[in-house]
């Protein structure tokens, strides 16, 4: 495309302030900001953000329940035979090659402070082990394990990275500076989501620089137009793929490929299934899983009233006061691949978008200053993982809940802030599995070891290693109770 006509065609979006400097620019510099042009489409740009603006909030009309019963199970109630059946058969469909896991690893831990991607993230372990290593351990765990089971001679477990522009450099460079923690590196593909311009309270493109466009990843949601252009569904139909578990960077307690998930969705043949765990307490910063005008939806923590967050109904089995939402929303997605192939269908025109508001550096227009806002003045669009959930009915969804002190630990904090979802209860989490795990394989672990680590090499659960007799052979970190 010539000058002349990205000119016009941002002009004829309502978009030319983004050329306001470029007659003053050098040429490279001129260069730059016209390659970057070229990669975006101004006239979508425009009407994402018209119907953000024009949405009014608290207009919601919706009937919200929480799930029905038919679409949901638990393995903390489930009796032990039905949570063996599923793990068979979530191990049959890995032993024949069909399964693949998905990271979202696009997301850029501000909150954390720290500008490495979060799976490059120490959380303190004797090991020192990144979130990255724990769960590639946790792959190659699980091969062996399905290989001994099954009698299969080569079982692969493809692993697809989703990264964005700020973390797919350092991420690439970290799996290769640590020769991708033993898998190997044509089972691992990165592949990287987009970006979309940020805008300011008009609905104007905001420019970073005289010679650069503000962007920022869409969103998790992004995966779904990702996996289409960046060829991963192809890959999953080239290697045979039919079952995809997605899930969160964050989480140092994610069973990835879990065969007990796998089986729970398999068995009730359902496109999507998700993980969730009882909500900690009413003001958890969690989205919630529940039925949205008789579909299975999320609503974010950020978008739930205080009411409905802190009401309570009474538990039938307990007799307990309980929260009457409290699914809370871990990002552990399973999906058929038959639901996927059909993102093109949807993905552009059914996911909508949400809003961040945010201080976003940005050049002034009129002086060609360097603004760095102390609050906000702009505005991030970001699509969500789960909107595509309503679009489903409730046979065509299952909802597991799963103890949280065994799947859920997220990193989101930095440690000494909150005090919760940081390092040091990731780390606490970890080793404290680790010493109910060896407890139960038959130690004894004195009182002051606060926990142990086990590395996922040795475990990926611990009735899924231990009782095949390799726990007597390795060491355990651990660490004392102070
Ligand atoms: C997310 C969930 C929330 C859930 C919580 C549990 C969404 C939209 N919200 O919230 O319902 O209860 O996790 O921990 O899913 N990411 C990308 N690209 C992006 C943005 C994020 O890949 O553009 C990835 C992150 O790397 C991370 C995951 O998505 O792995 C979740 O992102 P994060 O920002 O941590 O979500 P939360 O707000 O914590």
């Amino acid at each position: 495309m010539s000058l002349e006509e990205l000119q016009e065609t941002y002009a004829t979006a309502g978009q030319s302030q983004v050329f306001t400097f470029y007659d003053s620019l050098d040429e490279s510099s001129q260069k730059l900001l016209v390659s970057q042009l070229a990669t975006i489409d101004p006239a979508r740009v425009s009407r994402i953000a018209e119907t953000v603006l024009s949405q009014a909030p608290e207009s919601d009309p919706s009937e919200i329940t929480p799930l029905p019963e038919s679409a949901t199970a638990s393995v903390l109630t489930a009796p032990p035979s039905q949570i063996e059946e599923w793990e068979k058969i979530g191990t049959s469909l890995i032993a024949q090659n069909s399964v693949a896991v998905v990271l979202l690893a696009g997301g850029q831990g501000t909150r954390l402070g720290s500008s490495a991607p979060k799976g490059c993230f120490d959380i303190g372990l004797p090991s020192h082990k990144s979130l990255f290593e724990l769960q590639a351990e946790r792959i190659v765990s699980l091969q062996n394990l399905v290989q001994n089971r099954t009698g299969k001679t080569e079982v692969i477990i493809p692993w697809y990275i989703m990264t964005s522009g700020p973390t797919r450099a350092p991420t690439e460079t970290f799996f290769k500076e640590h020769s991708y923690f033993g898998l190997d590196p044509s089972n691992i593909k990165f592949f990287e989501q987009g970006v979309l311009p940020c805008i300011d309270n008009s609905g104007k493109i905001l420019l970073e620089g005289k010679d650069k466009v503000a962007v920022a990843p869409d969103g998790n949601g992004g995966i779904y137009r990702a996996l289409v252009q960046e060829d991963v569904l192809l890959d999953f139909a080239k290697r045979g793929i039919k079952h995809v578990h997605a899930y969160c960077v964050d989480n140092c307690l994610v069973r990835m490929a879990d065969p007990v998930f796998l089986g729970f969705a398999e068995s009730r043949g359902v496109l999507v299934a998700t993980k969730s765990v009882p909500k900690r307490h009413p003001k958890e910063n969690v989205g919630l899983i529940v039925a949205k005008d008789g579909h299975p939806a999320v609503i974010e923590y950020s978008e739930i009233s205080d009411e409905m967050a802190h009401r309570t109904v009474v538990d039938s089995e307990s007799g307990k006061k309980v929260l009457a939402f409290r699914a809370a929303n871990i990002v552990n997605h399973y999906y058929s691949v038959e639901y996927l192939d059909t993102i093109p269908t949807w993905s552009e025109n059914y996911l909508p978008y949400h809003i961040a508001r945010k201080k976003i550096p940005c050049v002034d227009l009129e002086t060609g200053e360097s603004i760095s806002p102390s609050k906000p003045n702009g505005i991030k669009m970001e699509q969500f993982i789960f909107d595509c959930f309503p679009q489903l009915d409730f046979a065509q969804f299952g909802n597991l809940e799963v103890r949280r002190e065994d799947e859920f630990s997220p990193l989101k904090n930095k440690a000494g802030t909150v005090g919760e979802d940081d390092a040091d209860t990731s780390r606490a989490d970890l080793l404290k599995q680790g010493k109910r795990w060896v407890v139960a394989a038959g130690a004894t672990v004195s009182d002051d070891v606060a926990g142990v680590e086990v590395p996922p090499l040795i475990s990926y659960v611990s009735n899924l290693l231990f009782h095949e007799g390799t726990v007597s052979s390795v060491r355990l970190g651990y660490e004392r109770s102070s």
